[in-house]
């Protein structure tokens, strides 16, 4: 027997409980298309919340940086290269996180080297604590004003407290341009230790 089919007055309560009922039965489509489209647009509403959480997360483990961050950059004509003589070049570029890029600022700087047909690039960070290395005024060494490290103009270190050489970076010719691959390593650590940039 329905509680509809009771013949004795119904209290406060069970109007309000049958009423709830009601309305929760008449939410339902009652009508399978309708039902059917109501579940397409709940799955559609579902992928489109779940995209919204991963696509960041998916653009950032895509980018062309890859996890350190190293890219090809532009960051001179190779034309304008004197043999034997290092020129220091600003590094230009995006600066990315996870979710902004800030396009066309300074990443850094490094030491560009032509040696016959072949460049050699240096960071210019030292491999210290991070100060800038400048070339001696003779040209033949590249020296750390902070705490004097001193490296020779193919990287190696000679003295002072660095604990590795100049980070070397690759380098490649694009339609007249040397690109190289910008990486930064972690300060302080005899091993080669990347980390974003
Ligand atoms: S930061 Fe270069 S020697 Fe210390």
């Amino acid at each position: 027997m329905s509680p509809h089919d009771d013949d004795r007055p119904h209290t406060a309560d069970e109007h309000t409980a049958d009423a709830r009922g009601d309305a929760a039965t008449s939410e339902l489509p009652s009508d399978p298309a309708r039902r059917r489209t109501l579940g397409v647009l709940v799955a559609a509403g579902s992928a489109a919340y779940a995209c919204a959480l991963v696509v960041p997360a998916a653009r950032f483990l895509e980018s062309p940086t890859g996890p350190g961050g190293a890219r090809w950059l532009r960051v001179a004509q190779a034309a304008g290269l004197e043999d034997g003589k290092p020129v220091r070049v600003q590094v230009r570029g995006e600066l990315r996180d996870a979710f902004t890029v800030t396009p066309d600022v300074t990443l850094g700087s490094l030491w560009l080297t032509k040696r016959g047909g072949e460049f050699l690039a240096l960071s210019a960070e030292c491999p210290h604590l991070g100060c800038a290395v400048d070339l001696a005024s003779n040209g033949a060494v590249f020296g750390c004003p902070c705490h004097t490290s001193r490296f020779a103009l193919d990287g190696r270190a000679e003295s002072g407290p660095s604990p590795r050489g100049m980070d070397a970076l690759a380098t490649r010719v694009v339609d007249g341009w040397i690109e190289v691959e910008f990486r930064r390593y972690r300060q302080g650590s005899a091993a080669r230790i990347e980390v974003g940039s």
